[in-house]
């Protein structure tokens, strides 16, 4: 029975999708921004769409940064070498959702559902709230993440873009 309506549900064809790799420097977390957001443009998301996206590839991609390689970026041969590298992958499907996934090969979460509970961070300095995981779920509609403590963590986000009116 479930193979049968498995085959009854329709499935997604991707119409689109763009694959880049950046070094783990600050400045790259408006770059992935602009990436998802420019693929994103192209099913016309209304504003708020658009500024969640952006707003929840930030936070994943400034994760991958400060966490997951602890802000240690230090030169592109290093990258190339040794990672201190992030993917981000986006695509949109022909029933206006997009899925967008963002890695990082560092140190891994040894807890995912502890970190991502509201107000958990292991920041030290202060200057992180630890709500980075709650913002990412309440602007997108699904969120998976997968994490190896030494090898990396891989966040996958999906959202239904509203067709214009
Ligand atoms: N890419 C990552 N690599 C390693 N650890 C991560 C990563 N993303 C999140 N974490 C862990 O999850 C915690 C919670 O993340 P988040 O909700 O974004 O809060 P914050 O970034 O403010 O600490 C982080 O403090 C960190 O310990
Ligand atoms: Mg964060």
């Amino acid at each position: 029975m479930k193979k049968e309506i498995k085959k009854i549900k329709k499935k997604r064809v991707i119409l689109n999708q763009i694959k880049s790799s950046f070094p783990a420097k600050s400045i790259n977390e408006s770059l992935s921004r602009m990436i998802a957001a420019s693929l994103v443009c192209q099913l016309d998301p209304t504003i708020d769409e658009l500024a969640d996206i952006k707003t929840a590839v930030s936070e994943a991609v400034t994760n991958c940064i400060v966490h997951g390689y602890g802000n240690n970026y230090k030169s592109i041969s290093s990258v190339n070498k040794s990672g201190g590298e992030i993917n981000l992958y986006a695509c949109y499907y022909d029933d206006n959702s997009i899925k967008i996934i963002i890695k990082d090969k560092g140190k891994g979460i040894e807890d995912v559902k502890k970190a991502m509970q509201p107000l958990y961070t292991t920041d030290e300095s202060g200057e992180r709230s630890g709500m980075g995981f709650s913002i990412m779920q309440s602007f997108m509609d699904k969120i998976r993440v997968i994490s190896n403590p030494g090898k990396g963590t891989t966040v996958i986000f999906e959202k239904k873009i509203s067709r214009p009116v």
